[in-house]
């Protein structure tokens, strides 16, 4: 089994690259900057890129079985208009071109979804960060709605505020207002999630909500 990773260059790409390695997945991971993957030279392929350039999404993406993108606005000052939604696209496009089926992309509550009921918390939290960075918040919902769009099998994984911890395996996982889902994720969790949907079935096509059980 192998996986492309993309966003996988950010705090959550390490755990989700030694999660994947545990589990003896293959990976090539995409990044800009291969300098941040110092620590993984000769454990994982290493295709470096950017988000424009279809051909090297072209070489992460092929010979895989499945995608795990943890792509999200992570600067305030990008040049473009909604640079991840136009990545994903080409992703997406990628993925249609070689027939690699299983996408899983990390999104935010900015995103919601039909089955998600009135959750106070989470909507003030997302009505705050539109007022504070609507771009990303603009990019990441058009993000998650391209890829609910798509005719790829994905899921699309809704997280809170991440913090730097360990997976503990004490996840709760629904959708806001019908579920209790807390504030806080840690990235090993996150990870652990991400790289169980490889395989898993249960959220084919959707987009639960997960967050740390206390
Ligand atoms: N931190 C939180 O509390 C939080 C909360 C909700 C959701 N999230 C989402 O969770 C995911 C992981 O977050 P994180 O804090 O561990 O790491 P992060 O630094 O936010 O990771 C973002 C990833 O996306 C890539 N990226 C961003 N803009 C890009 C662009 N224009 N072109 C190419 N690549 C681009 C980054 O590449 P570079 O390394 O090259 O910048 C990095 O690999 C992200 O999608 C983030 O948006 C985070």
């Amino acid at each position: 089994m192998k996986i492309a990773l993309f966003g996988g260059t950010g705090p959550t790409g390490r755990h989700i690259i030694e999660t994947a390695l545990a589990r003896g997945y293959a990976l090539a991971v995409f990044a800009r900057d291969p300098a941040k993957l110092a620590a993984f030279v000769g454990r994982v392929e290493i295709v470096v890129g950017d988000l424009r350039d279809r051909d090297a999404i072209k070489a992460c993406t092929a010979g895989t079985d499945a995608v795990i993108s943890a792509l999200g606005p992570n600067s305030l000052k990008a040049r473009e208009k909604r640079p991840i939604t136009r990545g994903v696209a080409t992703i997406i496009s990628v993925m249609e071109e070689l027939n690699v089926r299983r996408l899983i992309q990390v999104s935010t509550p900015a995103y919601r979804d039909p089955k998600d009921g009135f959750d106070l918390p989470s909507r003030a939290f997302v009505m705050l960060f539109r007022l504070i960075v609507r771009n990303a918040y603009d990019d990441i919902r058009a993000t998650a709605e391209q890829v609910r769009r798509s005719s790829r099998d994905w899921t699309l994984v809704r997280i809170p505020n991440l913090w730097d911890g360990p997976a503990t395996g004490r996840i709760a996982i629904g959708w806001y207002g019908r579920t209790k889902l807390g504030m806080k994720l840690s990235r090993g969790n996150l990870a652990r999630f991400l790289v169980d949907q490889v395989t898993a079935t249960d959220y084919l096509r959707a987009a639960p909500g997960i967050a740390d059980r206390p």
